[in-house]
C-alpha cells in the first residue's frame, strides 16, 4: 500500500507516520506533498529518503499535477497531516473515500474554516470545555465534516494554556494517528 502525505506545517505528524511505518513491509510512505516549500514536513521526508513535491495553490486546484504524481507513484491512500488548503472536490471524487484528515478537536466541535492550530485550542479554553481531543475522519467536500473514523480525548485543566493543550494534543496525535492509519489500511486490505 503506497501512501501520500499532505502537510503545510512543521510536520510532527509526518515524522510520526514515517517513523511508524519505517519497518513495515506492506505500507510505504511514498510521497510527501506540500503547498509550502519551507514546510518542516518536507525536511522530515527528505531526512528519511522520501520523495517530496511542492505544489502551488493553483496547481493543487487544477488537480492534474497531483493526479499525475499519484499515478507515477501508484498512490492508494492520501493522508492529510496538517494540510491547510481545502482539497478540491474533483480530487475527492477521483480518490473516492481514500483521503483521511486529522483535526485537533472533537469534531463537530471546533471545526470548519479558520479552525486550525492555536485557534482551536484557544476556542476550547475560552469556552470552558472540560475535554478536547483529536478526530481522524474521511475527507468530503465540506471542511471537517466527513465521516468520523476515530476520536481520542484528553481533559482540559483549570489552568490550561494553549501551549499546554497543544502538548496534550501532540501526544494524542503521536499515540493514535499512525496506529489508526494502520488499522484503516489493514481493513482495506482484507
Ligand atoms: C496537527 O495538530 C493536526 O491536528 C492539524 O494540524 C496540526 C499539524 O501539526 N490538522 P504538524 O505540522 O503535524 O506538527
Amino acid at each position: 500500500m503506497n501512501i501520500a502525505l499532505f502537510a503545510s506545517g512543521s510536520g510532527s505528524n509526518v515524522k510520526n507516520i514515517i517513523d511508524y511505518f519505517n519497518q513495515d513491509l506492506e505500507v510505504n510512505v511514498k510521497l510527501v506533498i506540500s503547498n509550502k516549500s519551507a514546510a518542516g514536513a518536507l525536511i522530515h521526508a527528505e531526512n528519511s529518503g522520501i520523495k517530496t513535491k511542492v505544489f502551488s495553490y493553483h496547481e493543487i486546484n487544477s488537480i492534474f499535477p497531483i493526479i499525475e504524481v499519484f499515478k507515477e507513484n501508484d498512490i492508494e491512500l492520501v493522508v492529510l497531516a496538517g494540510f491547510l488548503l481545502k482539497i478540491p472536490a474533483e480530487l475527492i471524487k477521483e480518490f473516492n473515500g481514500d483521503i483521511i484528515n486529522l483535526h485537533p478537536s472533537l469534531l463537530p466541535k471546533y471545526g470548519g474554516k479558520g479552525m486550525y492550530g492555536n485557534n482551536v485550542h484557544k476556542a476550547v479554553i475560552e469556552a470552558g470545555e472540560s475535554h478536547t481531543g483529536i478526530t481522524i475522519h474521511y475527507v468530503n467536500e465540506q471542511y471537517d465534516e466527513g465521516e468520523i473514523i476515530a476520536q481520542f480525548s484528553t481533559a482540559v485543566s483549570d489552568n490550561e494554556t494553549t501551549e499546554t493543550l497543544l502538548g496534550k494534543i501532540k501526544t494524542l496525535e503521536k499515540d493514535h494517528f499512525p496506529a489508526t492509519i494502520n488499522k484503516i489500511i489493514k481493513q482495506k486490505s482484507l
